[in-house]
């Protein structure tokens, strides 16, 4: 019973640091960090509704506005203030004074960003629809869920341990 207890036990720090690892691999790989506008930036004559077509945005990514901060700023406002340019009541004001902003996409909802001092008028403003992160492309697309995703890792790596273990234990009954 002494060296079967032992041999599970050479078994199971592996398998927990596999999983802590490929844990650690798949929500590197889901977070994004946008710049706004991209090359161009966050600036005037860009059309950021051409920018974001096509983007998805999910939760746990970042926009990051880069502009000139003695001209531009950064406002989030609600629908009504995106549509009409009205920066006197922003939800948030973003704007740091480096002209290097991140605003994290933390929570799943369409978000409005305009530039105040006149700019929004000549079209610099921004909807960012965010989704929920899709699952990764390895699992089945029904596990949306993070509870869903560590599980379908826990399947992954520790079913097979479980059974190599398993193994172990019935060849060493047989020679008894
Ligand atoms: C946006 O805010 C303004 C001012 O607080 C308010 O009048 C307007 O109804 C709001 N719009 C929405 C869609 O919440
Ligand atoms: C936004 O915050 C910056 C930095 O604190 C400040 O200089 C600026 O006046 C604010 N703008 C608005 C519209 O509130
Ligand atoms: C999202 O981030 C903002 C700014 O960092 C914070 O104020 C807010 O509480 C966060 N919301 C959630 C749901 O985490
Ligand atoms: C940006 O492009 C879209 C789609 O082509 C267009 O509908 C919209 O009017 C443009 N916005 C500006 C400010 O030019």
């Amino acid at each position: 019973m002494e060296g079967l207890r032992r041999d599970v036990g050479r078994w199971a720090p592996a398998a927990v640091l596999t999983c802590a690892v490929l844990l650690m691999m798949s929500s590197e790989v889901s977070a994004v960090r946008y710049i706004v506008g991209g090359n161009m930036g966050w600036t005037s004559n860009v059309n950021y509704t051409v920018w974001a077509q096509g983007k998805h945005f999910y939760v746990g990514d970042w926009l990051f506005f880069v502009y000139d901060r003695n001209q531009m700023n950064v406002l989030e406002v609600n629908s009504t203030d995106y549509e009409n340019c009205i920066s006197d009541h922003p939800l948030h004001n973003w704007t740091t004074g480096a002209g290097r902003d991140v605003v994290p996409l933390n929570v799943t909802k369409t978000r409005y960003f305009i530039s105040g001092k006149g700019f929004c008028f000549g079209g610099m403003k921004v909807a960012i629809h965010i989704e929920k992160p899709p699952p990764p492309p390895t699992l089945s697309p029904q596990i949306s869920d993070s509870g869903g995703l560590l599980n379908s890792f826990r399947g992954q790596i520790f079913l097979p341990v479980v059974f190599a273990a398993a193994a172990v234990w019935d060849s060493f009954l047989l020679l008894l």
